[in-house]
């Protein structure tokens, strides 16, 4: 049987066409190989939304040309944001590579491995948005996770955050047909999965393109899918998220009592110099609304320090609102130029070692924040998915997206199950199982 090997960088969209491509490749025949180097078939799955993204892939490169000298026969292909936006550079860079295609192609991938196979180069990225790019959506995903699967709803942006290279890879947004993705559940619940985990950039837009149909009631329509125990959803932007879809994520029991919420920046300066198209005010207002609806939600965010024109002040301003909020979890980046991207064009101001200060700072700060939060769990019970098991010890996940560590001599995996925490760490949760579980 001939083997695959896929590297996957970047977003939850990447790791979900990741897994879309794994299911392509076992309905070629392929299996999974252990590593890059017994592989026939190796894919790089690449993003493009910072510089260190960017610099990992081409490093990565270096090793597969070892591969490929080693190997030659071997089928190395990039695909994903850094190709869809820089293809014809990687293959100039990398002329051994087999097979470069874009983020709309990603269907195409039988007749491109036909190609390369037949000692071709296999190309193909297209500007345009591939009309038939919805095929990939009838293949299944292989998951190394057998009980939460990611289901795509949207793909692209409409947002052109001043920063951002992603509307540039992935296009204008488009919408799944509502009854498309819930045949996808329902194939997912038939298949064991447990908790469904809505994706795509900017979700809480899903249905704007269609018209007839709105994020929220997406939500009510998957909740209402026998066997669908837990819903998530990421990435939510705050100037979509209105209050009929924190009413329904009040109401609906299965999803999940939290939320991912970039803000990116505290201050309305820079707020404005990003398009994020929201104040401090706005965005605080809608926390209030969601700690008002959901009083037990937890919270995360992204971060981005040192925007051109950032001073002292504005970041200031971004650590009064990590403080009010108290956030579960805080993803925090240097700002990194984006080829392309109106931000690219400003100035920046302040000294790379300043802002590497103020990031350190920013993440000493939220440590302790975070250890804060999940201190409050201690002797608490707790809901569980039980997702593996590793050293040992199995592993599950609170409906507040905690993880936790705890033994049994049953095999629990895929349950849901009541846990006492019995001991909090910085970025993980130790817990035990009620007596007549043990
Ligand atoms: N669609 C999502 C996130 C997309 S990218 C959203 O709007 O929130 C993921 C994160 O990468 C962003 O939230 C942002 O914090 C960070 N990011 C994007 N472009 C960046 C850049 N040029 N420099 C630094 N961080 C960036
Ligand atoms: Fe990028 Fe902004 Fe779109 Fe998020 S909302 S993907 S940060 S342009
Ligand atoms: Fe990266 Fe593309 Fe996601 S740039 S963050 S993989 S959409």
């Amino acid at each position: 049987m001939k083997k695959y090997y896929i590297r996957t960088f970047g977003c939850q969209m990447n790791v979900n066409d990741s897994q879309k491509m794994a299911g392509i490749l076992k309905s070629l025949g392929y299996e999974p190989a252990r590593d890059w180097e017994e592989a026939d078939v190796i894919l790089v799955n690449t993003c493009s939304v910072r510089e260190k993204p960017d610099q990992k892939v081409l490093s990565a490169l270096g090793e597969f040309k070892k591969i490929k000298n080693k190997n030659p026969d071997a089928i190395i292909g990039v695909c994903g944001c850094l190709a869809q936006r820089a293809g014809y550079e990687i293959l100039q860079k990398a002329p051994f590579i087999d097979m470069v295609f874009g983020t709309t192609n990603i269907h195409h991938l039988p007749q491109l491995l036909k190609e390369a196979e037949a000692g071709n180069k296999a190309v193909e990225i297209i500007e345009d948005i591939d009309a038939n790019e919805t095929e990939l959506d009838k293949y299944p995903t292989v998951r190394d996770n057998k009980y939460t699967a990611y289901v795509t709803i949207i793909r692209g942006c409409d947002k052109k955050c001043t920063y951002c290279i992603v509307p540039y890879t992935r296009g204008k947004e488009r919408s799944r047909r509502i009854g498309e993705i819930l045949q996808e559940v329902q194939w997912l619940v038939e298949d064991g999965v447990k908790e469904i985990h809505l994706i795509g950039q900017n979700v809480t837009a899903y249905g704007k393109d269609l018209g007839d149909v709105k994020f929220y009631e997406l939500l009510y329509a998957v909740a209402n899918i026998d066997g669908v125990e837990r819903i998530r959803f990421t990435t939510g932007h705050p100037r979509d998220l209105d209050e009929d879809t924190i009413k329904a994520m009040a109401e609906i029991p299965q999803v999940c009592e939290y939320l991912h919420l970039p803000i990116q920046a505290g201050s309305d300066k820079i707020l404005k110099a990003m398009d994020r198209g929201y104040t401090q005010k706005e965005y605080l207002h809608k926390i209030e609304l969601l700690k008002k609806y959901i009083p037990n939600i937890a919270l995360s965010t992204d971060i981005i320090v040192g925007f051109p024109g950032e001073t002292y002040e504005d970041y200031l301003e971004t650590i009064k609102v990590l403080k009010e909020v108290e956030y579960d979890q805080v993803f925090a980046f240097k700002y990194s130029p984006r080829p392309g991207t109106p931000a690219a064009e400003m100035r920046m101001t302040e000294k790379p070692e300043t802002v590497s200060k103020w990031l350190n700072d920013l993440i000493n700060l939220q440590k302790d924040i975070s250890f804060k939060k999940n201190r409050e769990y201690e002797n608490k019970i707790v809901e569980v998915l039980v997702e593996e098991e590793k050293d040992g010890k199995f592993v599950g996940r609170t409906r507040t997206n905690k993880l936790v560590h705890f033994e049994s001599r049953h095999n629990l995996l895929g349950e849901i199950i009541n846990l006492k925490i019995s001991k909090a760490n910085r970025f993980s949760l130790e817990g035990e199982l009620a007596e007549e579980l043990v």
